[in-house]
């Protein structure tokens, strides 16, 4: 099965793609300081929901980089009322950005893509012109689990506070979803492949679908739902 298909099917219902809320993203307008003329920058945009919003009430030139062509048909389904949205569709790995080019970096979700934390933001700073903002969501540690098993754990907010400092960019803003916001992600998506599976029982992928959707839900139960979060980092880059 193409993972990229599978993505498909989980989120074909959702255009936030992330455990956010519309109205948590609307924060981001102040935090961005959202207006006419602003270049944006989103790593792994799927279905870019946050860039067309703000291309629909400013005139912002906005550059989606996103590998799963079933997202952007949804990006590029309706141009913006008053933005220029362009989307490559393409891995971010070998993507070559101008240096310092961005008055706003997005990666909502999506560093794995690039590689860990450090590396993200890295791409991100490089990418965001001196003063620009960079804005990074992505898993934080919310309670340390009781008994360790070795594995590695995402950072905590402190910590990740503490690497972009270390990066050359000061955090304004946190943004963070509830335990509410977290279970109606991954419900959406366990909702919308068992749906899938009913409606397509002799597709070939039929198995591995209902397979990974088991095995992500159980993931989200046992291990996600206990002791992680997810947190949007606001920051601007020294300059
Ligand atoms: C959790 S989703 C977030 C989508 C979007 N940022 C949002 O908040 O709605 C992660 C996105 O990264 C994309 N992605 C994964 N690997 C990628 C890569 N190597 N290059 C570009 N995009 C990638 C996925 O296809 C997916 O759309």
């Amino acid at each position: 099965m193409d993972p990229l298909n599978y993505w498909a099917i989980a989120e074909r219902d959702i255009e936030i793609q992330n455990p956010i809320t519309d109205r948590k993203l609307r924060l981001l307008d102040d935090y961005c300081d959202i207006r006419d003329g602003l270049s944006v920058l989103d790593i792994g945009c799927g279905k870019a929901w946050l860039m067309r919003q703000w291309a629909d009430r400013h005139a912002i030139e906005g550059v989606g980089i996103e590998i799963n062509p079933r997202f952007l048909e949804v990006a590029r389904r309706k141009p913006p009322a008053r933005g220029r949205l362009t989307f490559h569709s393409t891995s971010v790995k070998g993507f070559r950005v101008e240096p310092a080019s961005y008055d706003i970096v997005l990666c909502l979700g999506a560093s794995f893509a690039i590689g860990d934390i450090p590396a993200t933001l890295d791409w991100m700073i490089a990418a965001a012109r001196p003063g620009g903002t960079i804005v990074l969501g992505d898993i934080t540690l919310r309670h340390p689990p009781v008994v360790s098993r070795g594995q590695v754990l995402p950072l905590d907010t402190i910590g990740m506070i503490g690497v972009i400092d270390r990066h050359d960019a000061e955090v304004s803003a946190t943004i963070s979803a509830s335990d509410a916001d977290f279970e109606r992600y991954a419900s959406h998506h366990r909702h919308a492949t068992l749906t899938w599976a009913r409606e397509h029982p002799d597709h070939p992928d039929h198995a591995e679908v209902l397979s990974k959707s088991r095995q992500d839900w159980l993931h989200y139960q046992r291990e996600i739902r206990p002791v992680l979060g997810w947190t949007i980092f606001v920051a601007r880059k020294y300059g």
